[in-house]
This record gives structure tokens, sequence and C-alpha cells, in this order.
């Protein structure tokens, strides 16, 4: 072996080393879920469907629920903040919706592939909110 394979295999070995350490730390900057009725655990792909779904429901875009901020001078959406009263509301309607599927409809969301009979487009159907039948609404 020359010197510099020698030289190769030592610096490959270092970086694989190097790589191996940091694939065992816990990712930097992963920022704080602020889940209090979706799980903990859900994926990042089950979390935007249901997002989606709620901006297809109420015809509406996640800042209608969703807060941000200027940071550094570029405005940045905060997912996890709940200075909007939106966001409290739609975790209310979420458990709501989850009550009225249990309790009338005897649905069991433990089935996979079972879709609810009620969900979030029955009363919205594309409306932040839903008529009640009042004239005045
Ligand atoms: C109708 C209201 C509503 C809309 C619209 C909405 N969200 Fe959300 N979002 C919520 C609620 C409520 C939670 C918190 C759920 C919980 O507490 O378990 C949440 C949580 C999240 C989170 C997790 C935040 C954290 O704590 O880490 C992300 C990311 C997110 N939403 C992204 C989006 C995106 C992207 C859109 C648009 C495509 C969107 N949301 C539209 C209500 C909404
Ligand atoms: C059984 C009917 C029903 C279902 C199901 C339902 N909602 Fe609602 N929702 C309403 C009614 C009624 C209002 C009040 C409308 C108003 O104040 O004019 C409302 C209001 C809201 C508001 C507040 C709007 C605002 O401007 O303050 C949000 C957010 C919301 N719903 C989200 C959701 C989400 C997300 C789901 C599904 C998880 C859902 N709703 C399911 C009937 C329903």
């Amino acid at each position: 072996m020359t010197m510099n394979k020698k030289f190769a295999v030592v610096l490959l070995l270092s970086a694989t080393v190097v790589l191996g350490i940091a694939a065992s730390q816990p990712p930097q900057e992963q920022p704080k879920r602020n889940l209090k009725v979706l799980p903990k655990d859900i994926s990042h792909e089950d979390l935007d469907k249901i997002m989606h779904g709620f901006n297809d429901a109420l015809g509406v875009k996640c800042n209608f629920c969703h807060a941000g901020a200027q940071v550094d001078g570029r405005f940045k959406m905060d997912f996890a903040s709940d200075e909007k009263p939106e966001k409290q509301m739609a975790r209310n309607m979420w458990k709501m919706t989850g009550k009225i599927n249990k309790k009338f409809f005897k649905f069991n969301s433990g089935t996979a592939g079972a879709v609810p009979p009620v969900t979030c487009m029955t009363c919205h159907n594309g409306k932040p909110h839903p008529s009640n039948g009042a004239a005045a609404h």
C-alpha cells in the first residue's frame, strides 16, 4: 500500500465514524410538538393529510388556524403556536366529531381503513361557518 492509499483508508474510516456519531445524535432544531388531540407519534404524512383535509372541509388556508411571526425579517408559520382561537376550536371540533361517530354511529376508529360516517366536511361542506338555517346567517 502506498502512503496515499493508507491515508485514504484512514480518512474513509474516520469519516464513517464521524457520520455514525452524527446519525446517532437527535436531530437538531426539531421543533417541539404541541399535539393535544392527535397521536403524539403521528407520522408527517398522516398529519399532512389531516391538515389538508381541514383546509378542504372548511375552504380555508393553513393560516385560518395557524399563527405566524416575523423571523429574521421573513414571515414564518408557527404551527405549534396556540395563538389563534380557531386552532383551539378545531381541537374541540375534532373531539366532538369523534364523539358523534362513536356514540351515535358506533364507529370503531380502531378498524383499519374504516371511514368515519361524520367528518368535518359533513357540516362545513367547504365553508368555515356551517349554516344553521337562520335567515340572518
Ligand atoms: C381548521 C384548523 C386548521 C387548519 C386549517 C390547519 N390546521 Fe394544522 N393544526 C390544527 C390543530 C387543531 C392542530 C393541533 C392538533 C392537536 O392538538 O393534536 C394542528 C397542528 C398542526 C401541526 C403540528 C404542529 C406541532 O405542534 O408540531 C402542523 C405541522 C400543522 N398543523 C400544519 C398545518 C398545515 C401545513 C396546514 C395547511 C395545509 C394546516 N395545518 C391547516 C388545525 C388546523
Ligand atoms: C356536526 C357539525 C360539525 C362538524 C362535524 C364539524 N363542525 Fe366545525 N363548526 C360547526 C358549527 C355549527 C360551527 C359554528 C359556526 C359559526 O359560529 O358560525 C363550527 C365552527 C368551526 C370553527 C370555528 C370557525 C370560526 O370562524 O371561528 C372551526 C375552526 C371548525 N368548526 C373546525 C372544524 C373541524 C376541523 C372539524 C372536523 C374535525 C369540524 N369543524 C367538524 C359544525 C361542525
